[in-house]
C-alpha cells in the first residue's frame, strides 16, 4: 500500500472513493459471482461463464469436500454461532486448529479470526514504549492500518522504500543510534498485487547482526501451498529466528478464513492470546469455519500435502516458461502464484482487464493504493483447479492483447478460431493447441 505524500486523509479518501466508484463502473470490480456457480477454476459473472484467474485459493482447497464436510459436522454441534468472546470459552475446535497449526508451523501459535484482526491484536502488544517501527512501503493494507494504533498511542512508525534491504539497514541503526530500545520492521512475506517475496535470507542476516532487531512477517499469500506442511514461503526460506514473528491467513490457500500468529516465544504468544485487544474484545471463529480449518489442517499435515504444492509449483513454473515465451510484460522470478503486468495508466488496466472479461478471463485490476500511483497493472493469479490447457489459453490471449495494448500496432479477432495468434513485430508466433480452441469454444457456450 502506497500513499501520496502530502494529501489530507480527507482528500485520499475522496480519491480513493473516485477511481473505485469508476473501477465499479466500469465492471472490472465489485463484481457478483452467480450462485448456481459457487467457484473453482471458472464464475458466472451477469451471465457468462469467466475462467477464473482471480482467486487466491491456490491449492483448490475452498472447495474441498473434507473441508465442507468438516465445516458441516462442525455446524451439527455447534450451529451457526458460538456467541461469546474466547475469553470466556472457546468450543473445543479451537485447541484442536492451534494444536495443528502449531505442528505445522513448528512453533506457539495464537489463532484469530481474520488476518486483519491478528495484526490489530498482535503488533500493539507486541510493540512496547520506547520502540521504533520501520513498515515496508508496500506492505499490505491490514498492517498499515495497525500501525495506525502504534502511532495514536505515540510509537515512532517510518515506511522504508519496498524490499530496499541497504536502506533498512541504514534506518535500523540510525533509529538505534538515536535512542530506540527495539526496533521493528513489518514485510508481507508474498506482497500481493506484485507477487515478490520478502529479502527473506538477508532479514534474517540483519536479525543476527542486530540483537535489539525484531521483523514480523505477514505471509497471508504465502502459506499453506508452499514449504514442508505448507508452512509458508517465509519458513520455506529460512529456519526459525528467535526475533520473528509470523502471522499467516486461512482466506486463501488454506481454503476458510481465520488467521494465526506464530512464534518461538510461548509467552509472547500467550501474552498476545491475552491481551490482543480484537481478541479479548471481538467475537470469536464461527464454528463451521474452525471445522473447515480442522479439515485443512489435517490435509496439510497428511502424506497428501507435498503432491497439492508440488502441482501448484508445477504451474507456477508454466506460467513463468510461457510468460518468457510469449514475451507477456510480468516478472517470472518470483516463483508464487501471484503475476501483475503493469499497465501504468488505470485507463489501459481497465481497457486490458475488460479485453480479457469479453475474452472470457476474469482478472484483477490494481491500482493505487494497492500499487503506487501510476504503477496500476493487472494481477492473475493460479490455483490447482486451473487445467493446463485453460493456462495456456488464458496466456496466450494475454500476450495477445498485450502486445495489441503496448502500440505494435497488432490487433487480434479473438472471435475467430483460426489455430494461430501471430504476434507481430517480434516474430514471435504463439502456436494455439486444439485444446487452447476447445476451451475457447467452451468459455463461449
Ligand atoms: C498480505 C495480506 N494480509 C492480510 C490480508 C487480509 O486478510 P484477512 O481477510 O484474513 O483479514 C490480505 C487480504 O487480502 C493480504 O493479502
Amino acid at each position: 500500500m502506497s500513499t501520496p505524500r502530502g494529501l489530507s486523509a480527507d482528500r485520499l479518501m475522496r480519491r480513493f472513493h473516485k477511481s473505485v466508484d469508476h473501477l465499479r463502473s466500469e465492471g472490472v470490480t465489485r463484481l457478483l459471482v452467480e450462485s448456481e456457480s459457487p467457484v473453482g477454476d471458472s464464475i458466472v459473472v451477469d451471465g457468462v461463464r469467466l475462467a477464473n484467474f482471480g482467486s487466491c485459493s491456490y491449492l483448490g482447497l475452498g472447495t474441498d469436500p473434507r473441508l465442507v464436510e468438516g465445516a458441516k459436522r462442525a455446524l451439527d454441534r455447534f450451529g451457526t454461532s458460538y456467541s461469546s468472546s474466547v475469553a470466556y470459552a472457546a468450543v473445543g475446535l479451537y485447541r484442536s486448529v492451534r494444536e495443528k497449526l502449531s505442528a505445522m508451523l513448528d512453533a506457539h501459535v495464537v489463532l484469530a479470526p481474520t488476518t486483519t484482526l491478528a495484526h490489530l491484536a498482535a503488533l500493539p502488544t507486541l510493540v512496547r514504549a520506547g520502540d521504533a517501527v520501520l513498515i515496508d512501503s508496500a506492505a499490505h493494507a491490514s498492517m498499515q492500518m495497525a500501525v495506525q494504533l502504534l502511532i495514536a498511542g505515540g510509537t515512532s512508525v517510518s515506511q522504508v522504500p519496498h524490499s530496499e534491504i541497504d536502506e533498512l539497514k541504514r534506518r535500523v541503526v540510525q533509529l538505534l543510534d538515536d535512542g530506540a530500545k527495539r526496533v521493528w520492521y513489518l514485510a508481507d512475506g508474498v506482497y500481493s498485487m506484485q507477487g515478490d517475496v520478502a529479502p527473506a535470507h538477508e532479514l534474517s542476516q540483519l536479525l543476527d547482526e542486530h540483537p535489539e532487531l525484531w521483523v514480523y512477517y505477514d505471509d497471508a499469500h504465502g502459506f499453506s501451498w508452499r514449504g514442508r506442511h505448507g508452512r509458508g514461503v517465509i519458513l520455506d526460506r529460512v529456519p526459525w529466528h528467535p526475533r520473528m514473528v509470523v502471522s499467516v491467513g486461512f482466506a486463501k490457500s488454506f481454503g476458510c478464513a481465520g488467521a494465526a500468529v506464530a512464534s518461538l516465544d510461548e509467552d509472547l504468544v500467550d501474552r498476545i492470546e491475552l491481551v490482543g485487544a480484537p481478541l479479548t474484545f471481538g467475537g470469536p471463529i464461527p464454528p463451521p469455519i474452525l471445522g473447515a480449518a480442522d479439515a485443512s489442517a489435517d490435509i496439510h499435515l497428511s502424506p497428501e500435502h507435498p503432491s497439492l504444492r508440488d502441482e501448484l509449483i508445477e504451474r507456477i513454473s508454466l506460467v513463468n516458461r510461457l510468460i518468457t515465451e510469449f514475451d507477456i510484460p510480468s516478472d517470472t522470478t518470483n516463483e508464487t502464484p501471484i503475476w501483475f503486468v503493469e499497465t501504468g495508466s488505470d485507463r489501459t488496466m481497465i481497457e486490458l482487464t475488460l479485453r480479457m472479461k469479453r475474452d472470457g478471463f476474469f482478472m484483477n485490476v490494481a491500482t493505487w493504493p494497492a500499487v503506487p500511483p501510476g504503477r496500476s497493472g493487472v494481477r492473475f493469479t493460479v490455483t490447482n483447479s486451473h487445467s493446463i490447457s485453460r493456462i495456456e489459453a488464458m496466456l496466450g490471449t494475454l500476450a495477445a492483447h498485450c502486445r495489441a495494448l503496448v502500440g505494435t500496432g497488432m490487433t487480434i479477432d479473438l472471435t475467430s478460431d483460426e489455430p494461430v495468434v501471430n504476434l507481430g513485430g517480434a516474430g514471435t508466433s504463439i502456436d494455439v493447441t486444439d485444446e487452447y480452441l476447445d476451451e475457447r469454444r467452451r468459455m463461449r457456450s
